[in-house]
């Protein structure tokens, strides 16, 4: 039986009972199915180890029927970590679901996540079934997943793209035969953002018995709306959040996890919910996961590209220098970076000059400050970005020619 006292299943108790989001996160699985981000078995530990000290909830650990590593894979992070609920995927078959029970064996805390697919597309032509079929198991393979783990998720894949009547009628079958968990995923990243919480809206109003499990979502990021669409199906009931480090996926990735979490500690007015995240650790974690990947964060991505903190114009730097909240929602040091960056080119303003001078040990007269930004001017006009080794050079050279 699970432990009351943990603080994932205290984390689970309150996302049944209220304000507490359980961050569930799929870096290992639906992440590390992004073509070109297979990772190895001690990557996964070190991705994972990372996740638990962080405070992710569940760490879904990959697919173990997928392949051997994957298998592998699961079975190592089930044994090393303890804190978070250790999860792995299997579709709804027997096989399936018995081979991620023997991975997840030595786990503290385990999870099964069995998913068939219930929009007509994919019932008629992936799956060739009738939804009746469909229906049966999902009784069935919830009902043996139920059997090695009282924490079962049922997910609906392609959710969102659904037939209403028949969802609410998978979801009822799903948590008759035991899911403790529902999730309901953005496949195919086609949802908006007001039908999507609409949809979790008419779940729990025609779901007699929806009350009995947490309702998770899962958004991939098609149309680039993956975030907005998981926090609007929080304000709508959901209680789980399925998300990557970096967003990474497959296709254009999944709701990103530091996104997610920064939006709720940012909006707190707006987003009164509570997580576990340690928030200072995202950058730890992003900047591993790229690594290990291979994939390369762009310049501009929220909260963790390199210049999420960093300003370049003239007037956004003596914006900062004069108060940070002037150009800046969140602290560096929130997400880990010890602090902004101004970064010197050619937008940038003589105060900013001067501060960097001085941090980089020079007290320069008014006329010899002057000569230095204009000089600095003609090279940043030249130059992409300007660098202290470049600054030092060009005051050196001054001072020396003076
Ligand atoms: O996107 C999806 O539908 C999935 C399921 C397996 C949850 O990844
Ligand atoms: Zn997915």
């Amino acid at each position: 039986m699970a432990d009351s006292t943990h603080p994932v299943a205290e984390a689970a108790q309150q996302a049944a009972a209220g304000d507490h989001v359980v961050i569930f996160d799929t870096t290992l699985r639906d992440g590390e199915q992004s073509p070109g981000a297979s990772m190895t078995i001690e990557e996964k530990i070190r991705v994972a180890q990372v996740l638990e000290e962080m405070g992710v909830d569940v760490i879904e650990a990959g697919f173990p029927i997928a392949s051997e590593g994957d298998f592998q894979a699961v079975n190592a992070i089930a044994r090393i970590v303890k804190e978070s609920v250790v999860c792995g995927l299997s579709r709804a078959s027997a096989a399936d679901i018995d081979r991620a029970a023997e991975a997840l064996q030595p786990a503290a805390r385990k999870r099964i996540h069995t998913f068939i697919a219930t929009s007509p597309l994919h019932m008629k032509f992936k799956l060739q079934m009738e939804p009746e079929q469909v229906l049966q198991r999902v009784i069935d393979s919830v009902s043996r997943a139920r059997r090695h783990t009282d924490d079962v998720e049922w997910s609906c894949e392609d959710g969102s793209r659904t037939e209403h009547e028949f969802l609410f009628r998978c979801v009822e079958a799903a948590i008759e035969a035991g899911a403790t968990t529902i999730n309901i995923p953005d496949t195919v990243g086609y949802a908006y953002p007001e039908e999507f919480a609409d949809l979790i809206r008419e779940i729990r109003n025609n779901v007699p018995n929806i009350d009995k499990a947490v309702i998770s979502v899962h958004c991939h990021n098609d149309l680039g709306l993956a975030v907005a669409n998981s926090l609007m199906a929080v304000e709508a009931g959901a209680r789980q959040i399925e998300c990557t480090i970096n967003g990474i996926g497959e296709r254009a990735g999944n709701a990103a996890l530091e996104e997610v979490v920064m939006a709720m500690r940012t909006r707190a007015d707006l987003l009164p919910y509570r997580n576990r995240i340690v928030t200072q650790e995202i950058m730890k974690a992003s900047r591993l996961v790229s690594a290990i990947t291979g994939f390369a964060i762009q310049p501009n991505k929220a909260i963790v590209g390199t210049n999420a903190f960093a300003h370049e114009s003239g007037i956004h730097q003596d914006g900062m220098l004069k108060h940070a909240g002037t150009y800046e929602i969140m602290k560096p040091e929130d997400v880990g970076l010890v602090k902004s960056s101004l970064v010197m080119g050619k937008h940038s303003g003589r105060h900013a000059f001067r501060k960097k001078l001085e941090e980089l040990g020079y007290e320069l007269g008014e006329n010899a400050l002057n000569d230095a930004f204009l000089r600095f001017k003609n090279l940043a006009d030249r130059k992409k970005e300007v660098f202290d080794e470049d600054i030092v050079a060009l005051v050196d050279d001054q001072i020396g020619a003076g």
